[in-house]
């Protein structure tokens, strides 16, 4: 459930008026709900209410410091893959102590920015790396956390580029390598075991393979304590799906039910890391049709907003719906919506039914997650206004990039 919903014929976020906003803030535009973030949030925490668990959001889905801070005052724990997104969860108030770093290619510089402010735990994807931070621990006289992501070899059913845990992927470590990799990490004199996690990839809309991971991992855990290493907390990862149109994924109470109910009486911690599943129906990606045209066989409209702002159906040929802010009445035509870059790929969504004419709003649903963190400036555009509603008020959580910010820190040459 999300709090995009209309109301008299016009869409709202909450209870603003999404094209008085579009007006006010110009398109494209991301608007946010914070009633839908903190809604999400609180569904994946009720679902494993009364078992030992942190709910680590992953940064990566959405950002924008205001996003992490709304989550940062229910609680919420932190997944980063970066220097910067550690960063971003300090200037938004997060707790490092409650961040989990994952990431396969960490650097020194940033194992030591992390070291240093105390983080919950290293999630260490290759031998190399573990060995890299026992040294830097070391240097700056600190033990570092660690836990150690294994490579499940299941399949998630999920688009190739965002399966993960697959053999064949780049991430964690093979399930044949583990005992070997932490009985190396107990001799290291930096370094602490405290868990082990796996991320199988996302967008995931079946149990099962979360299922299939799970029992792989646990055997490994109870191999481990055979040999007297002790594990505190299991990370399962992120990945559980929303819909975007007409998947059925399993909410949250029954993903952790299942989950639970596989771990039996072990007293693990269960460290969540969903982005997703918060963010992705938590925004709306606002555009305006420029133009209409149409030719003998298609109908195109060609909007403001492109695949710099929102790259998921040029990426990963992703479906998301596409909505009127203003519905008319009468005749539909079947539209692309396309963007004004110089891409065949530039479009927002393919054989729309719509009654469209020019100036008018489009929203693009589920576009909370993934959207603005993978915008880009190609074709020299500024990045989007970000704006988040609660209630009646609507907050500017990013101003929209001005012209001379895209040539900020290019030189001439002498
Ligand atoms: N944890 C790790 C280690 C991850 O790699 C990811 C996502 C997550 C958690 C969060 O997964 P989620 O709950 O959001 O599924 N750009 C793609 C998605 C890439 C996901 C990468 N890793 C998209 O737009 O569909």
């Amino acid at each position: 459930m999300d709090h995009f919903l209309y109301k008299n014929n016009e869409l709202l976020a909450e209870d603003c008026s999404v094209a008085e906003l579009a007006r006010t803030h110009g398109t494209p535009l991301y608007i946010y709900s914070r009633a839908t973030l903190e809604r999400h949030w609180h569904a994946f925490d009720r679902a494993v209410a009364d078992h030992p668990h942190l709910i680590c959001y992953a940064v990566k889905a959405n950002s924008n410091i205001a996003v992490l801070n709304v989550l940062a005052r229910l609680g919420s724990g932190f997944d980063i893959v970066s220097g910067g997104e550690l960063l971003r969860v300090i200037e938004a108030g997060g707790e490092p102590a409650k961040v989990v770093f994952s990431g396969v290619g960490k650097t020194a510089a940033e194992m030591e920015m992390a070291l240093n402010l105390d983080i919950l735990c290293f999630n260490v994807e290759s031998a190399a790396e573990l060995e890299q931070l026992n040294i830097v621990a070391g240097r700056i006289g600190k033990i570092a956390p660690v836990s150690l992501r294994i490579n499940p070899d299941v399949d998630a059913g999920t688009h190739p580029y965002i399966s993960t845990g697959l053999k064949d992927n780049k991430f964690g470590i093979a399930m044949e390598q583990a005992e070997a990799i932490f009985a190396r990490a107990a001799a290291l004199p930096n370094l602490e075991i405290k868990g082990v996690d796996c991320h199988i990839g996302s967008q995931l809309t079946e149990i099962q393979p979360f299922l299939d991971a799970m029992d792989r991992m646990l055997a490994l855990i109870d191999r481990l304590a055979e040999q007297g290493i002790h594990i505190e907390h299991f990370d399962v990862g992120g990945g559980l799906g929303v819909s975007y149109g007409d998947e059925t994924p399993p909410q949250p109470d029954v993903y952790a039910a299942a989950l639970l109910e596989r771990l039996g009486s072990r007293k693990l911690k269960l460290i969540f890391e969903p982005g997703r599943a918060i963010a992705a129906n938590a925004g709306i990606f606002v555009t305006q049709v420029l133009y209409l045209k149409s030719n003998d066989d298609k109908h195109f409209a060609l909007v403001d907003g492109a695949m710099n702002d929102l790259i998921r159906p040029a990426l990963y040929s992703a479906w998301q719906n596409i909505i009127p802010v203003k519905p008319r009445d009468g005749k539909t035509l079947n539209y692309d919506i396309v963007g004004p870059i110089c891409e065949t790929g530039d479009f927002l969504g393919k054989d729309r039914e719509l009654n469209l004419a020019a100036g008018d709003y489009l929203a693009v649903c589920s576009s909370g997650a993934y959207g603005f963190t993978m915008s880009s400036n190609y074709n020299s555009r500024p990045r989007s206004a970000e704006v988040m509603v609660d209630g009646e008020q609507a907050f500017v959580i990013r101003e929209r990039e001005k012209l001379t910010q895209l040539w900020q820190g290019e030189q001439l040459l002498p």
